[in-house]
């Protein structure tokens, strides 16, 4: 059978650390929405890109930016493989890192 005939997948696969969580996300679905409705506790507050508490570090896999990550992330953030989870959908199968956060919001080392 020709591939250029096989439907391609609709959904993708988040792997999701430390929690050791795997979801399925539907194509054109926020990571972050898409968790939430899942169950899993994930720091939020606007969810709209512009307070930066949903950022995760991409480990492997591609996403699409909803909007110019530049605006709230760090130049280092970004170059360190931080994305906003509220602002990408899913391009492929990917794997991210939430970093645990102090009280005062910064990550712990
Ligand atoms: S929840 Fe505020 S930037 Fe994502």
């Amino acid at each position: 059978m020709l591939n250029v005939f096989k439907k391609a997948s609709s959904t993708s696969v988040a792997r999701i650390d430390p929690m050791e969580i795997e979801i399925t996300i539907e194509r054109g679905d926020r990571l972050l929405s898409s968790a939430l409705d899942q169950g899993v506790k994930w720091p939020h507050r606007c969810k709209v890109g512009s307070c930066g508490t949903c950022k995760v570090i991409l480990v492997s896999g591609d996403i699409k930016p909803q909007l110019n990550f530049g605006y709230v992330l760090t130049p280092e953030e970004i170059n360190e493989g931080y994305i906003l989870a509220c602002q990408s959908t899913l391009k492929s199968d990917i794997h991210v890192l939430i970093k645990p956060r102090s009280r005062k919001g910064k990550e712990r080392q």
